[in-house]
């Protein structure tokens, strides 16, 4: 495996002499902020790149962008830095890749619970230390994916999509789920699991 030089030097900087006695690294807050600057700058370029899609090729268009260029970014984040960085829902559009694990089932229940108590869902989050076994912990992250209007172009309710887009959508993704959102509900989050 080709290990990343960033990936040995937020080893070298994460490995803590002991842990606290409630069991917290020394450095989480460090670890946790480090993430966040580190993979939050993702979010606000695809919904960039989406809504110049749209804009300039229509919704059925624009598909290549949530379909490719998302995963694309996601792929080289996870190459930089060797952390698992996915997007996931409870609702998902590609079980492939976007099916949460039993921890981000419960956060993304969570955050659909907080969203409607009235949180803002763009400020939505959630993070753990999680005891993997064998001695190993990880540092989970999850940030919630607010629809903002361009996204209900292709998660909106079916009936107020194009012909060919769900046309489309049928064709590639037989086992869709993602349809039917409103704007300002949780898509989905980006998630991010790192070793400590
Ligand atoms: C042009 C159509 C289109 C638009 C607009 C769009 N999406 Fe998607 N979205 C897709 C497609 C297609 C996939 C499946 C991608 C794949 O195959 O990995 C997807 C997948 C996702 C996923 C991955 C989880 C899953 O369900 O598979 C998330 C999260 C997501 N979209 C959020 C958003 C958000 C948030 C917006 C608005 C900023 C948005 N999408 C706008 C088409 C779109």
């Amino acid at each position: 495996m080709k290990i990343s030089p960033l990936l040995l030097i937020s080893l070298a900087r994460l490995s803590p002499p002991g842990f606290a006695q409630d069991g917290t690294p020394p450095d989480l807050a460090a670890a946790l902020a480090e993430t966040k600057k580190t993979a939050l700058p993702l979010l606000p370029k695809v919904v960039g790149a989406m809504q110049a899609a749209v804009a300039a090729k229509g919704a059925a268009g624009a598909i290549p962008v949530c379909r490719v260029e998302a995963p694309t970014l996601l792929q080289a984040m996870r190459q930089q830095t060797g952390w698992e960085i996915r997007r996931v829902s409870l609702k998902m559009r590609n079980p492939a890749t976007g099916t949460p694990d039993a921890w981000e089932v419960r956060q993304l229940a969570d955050f659909n619970i907080r969203a409607a108590n009235g949180e803002k869902p763009e400020q939505i989050e959630a993070s753990a230390v999680i005891d993997e076994g064998g001695g190993k912990r990880s540092l989970r992250y999850m940030k919630a994916l607010p629809t903002a209007p361009v996204c209900l172009q292709c998660h909106g309710p079916a009936e107020s999509l194009g012909e060919d887009l769900r046309h489309s959508l049928a064709r590639d993704y037989p086992d869709d789920r993602a349809l039917g959102y409103a704007a300002g509900q949780v898509r989905g989050a980006l998630s991010v699991r790192r070793p400590l």
